[in-house]
């Protein structure tokens, strides 16, 4: 049993560890989860006031608060960090690398060195995304297994720390009405959309580096699509299902050089490059087409769209069924619209079904579009658990479940690989007018197809 914790927050002071992860320890604390803390320390080039927002915190963040100026770069500065952990022993130390992908590497490698010395409990903490492409993922998978054991690596994604996406399992695996028809016989195609209205927000050196394929396709969206589409896993620990979300990206149709225009469409807002005061072929908005070659969902197509200042913060899966035979439709006289199960991930936490019932003029009229409802958030007493808040407290029991498990980032990456290439070597990325749903291209996209983007 470890003598208590230690957390190391590299990028201490920056926005995650202000907006969730400190905010989050406290509700930990509250609830007991956190009884063991006999450290935090915020590891950081700049103070920025943090000492001031800790004076805020709960007295049992805010006494074992200690900031450190550092520079994860600079290997002299692990000789500060060597001395606190040489005082800690017998403690778990907890090492939350909550920095951007191009300084993982050194904090990795420097702190891994120096850990050598010490028998502590450690566990690593890598925010996402996880490298720049498949060839950094591999590169950091590496050095970490050089000084890490798996068991000790937590890739975080926080989609999965949502009770809305953690719902997905249970709703499809617990209810035999829809489990007996997710599959290619009665599901026409599923939509992943996650719009934000927000721009840059003060990110736009970490933004302007990754974009909207990086920071959310590669991670949340393919997240979300494994739990829609893995099967169920035969036990529930960490590894199986993992196994069945590997198993779902390994199934995933890989994308040719060449064919990359016609799954794969990107944008950008107007006014970015003048918020940016530079110019830059970052893509703000990115939609993807993916295909999965498995006995359950060949040829239903998964369209995942994101983007930045969009028309509103919306979170939404759309899995549509197939239409009614047409030679009904002529008897009625209408088409009517699809069955569609909605998951609401935001703002809202629910389940929607919508379907079709007779219309007021008779049964054999056009009929009419209802839906039924669902709210997560009713089957919790109070507030549901913050998506951090959930993986902070996994983190700390060691229950790996709901991380990214090392072959999983790395074919993530492969996927999207192409894309990546493609896009870096043409730099004609299509605009689009804020406060809109995105660029036209993404629209002409699913069209092609005989489709259409549904947000409900
Ligand atoms: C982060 C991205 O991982 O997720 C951000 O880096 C994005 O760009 C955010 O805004 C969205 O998360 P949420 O939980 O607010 O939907």
């Amino acid at each position: 049993m470890a003598k208590g914790v230690a957390f190391f927050i590299f990028g201490g002071t920056g926005d995650l560890a202000r907006k969730k992860l400190y905010p989050v320890m406290e509700r930990l604390i509250k609830r007991g989860k956190l009884r063991k803390l006999v450290g935090l320390y915020a590891l950081s080039r700049t103070e920025e006031n943090i000492k001031e927002y800790v004076k805020g915190l709960d007295p049992a963040l805010s006494e074992v608060f200690k900031f450190m100026p550092f520079d994860v770069t600079d290997r002299d500065h692990y000789h500060r960090l060597e001395k606190i952990i040489a005082e800690l022993d017998g403690v778990e130390l907890i090492f939350y690398l909550a920095l951007p992908p191009q300084l993982f590497e050194s904090a990795i490698v420097h702190t891994g060195s120096l850990l050598r010395h010490y028998m502590n409990p450690r566990k690593i903490v890598i925010e996402k995304p996880f490298g720049f492409d498949l060839e950094s993922a591999k590169k950091l998978n590496f050095q970490l297994k050089r000084y890490f054991t798996e068991d000790e690596i937590y890739r975080i994604d926080h989609f999965l720390g949502k009770v809305a996406i953690q719902n997905l399992l249970s709703f499809r695996f617990s209810n035999y009405i829809f489990e007996g028809i997710w599959n290619k016989n009665f599901i026409d195609n599923v939509q992943i959309s996650a719009l934000e209205s927000i721009g840059l927000e003060g990110r736009a050196g970490y933004y302007d580096r990754i974009g909207a394929l990086r920071d959310m396709i590669q991670n949340h969206l393919f997240q979300m699509l494994s739990f829609l589409a893995m099967e169920p896993p035969a036990v529930i620990d960490a590894e199986r299902v993992r196994d069945e979300k590997v198993k779902v990206l390994a199934a995933i149709r890989r994308i040719k050089d060449e064919e990359v225009d016609e799954y794969a469409v990107r944008g950008v807002y107007r006014g970015y490059r003048e918020e940016l005061g530079r110019e830059s072929s970052t893509e703000t908005f990115a939609a993807v087409k993916i295909l999965i070659d498995n006995f359950r969902w060949e040829g239903v197509p998964f369209y995942l769209r994101t983007g930045k200042r969009l028309r509103e913060k919306k979170t939404q899966i759309v899995v549509v069924f197939k239409d009614i035979p047409g030679n009904f439709s002529r008897l009625i006289g209408c088409k009517p619209a699809p069955n569609k199960l909605v998951f609401d991930i935001a703002p809202t936490n629910r389940v929607r079904f919508f379907f079709q019932t007779m219309p007021p003029q008779g049964f054999l009229g056009c009929s009419l579009e209802r839906s039924m409802e669902m709210s997560i958030d009713d089957v919790f007493e109070g507030e549901p658990p913050e998506a951090y808040e959930t993986l902070l407290e996994d983190i700390i029991e060691g229950d790996q479940t709901l991380f990214i498990r090392e072959d999983e980032a790395e074919l993530a990456w492969e996927i999207i690989d192409p894309i990546i290439k493609k896009w870096s070597y043409d730099n004609n990325v299509p605009l689009y007018d804020p406060g809109t749903e995105g660029p036209r291209e993404a629209d002409k996209m699913i069209w092609k197809d005989g489709r259409e983007w549904i947000l409900l």
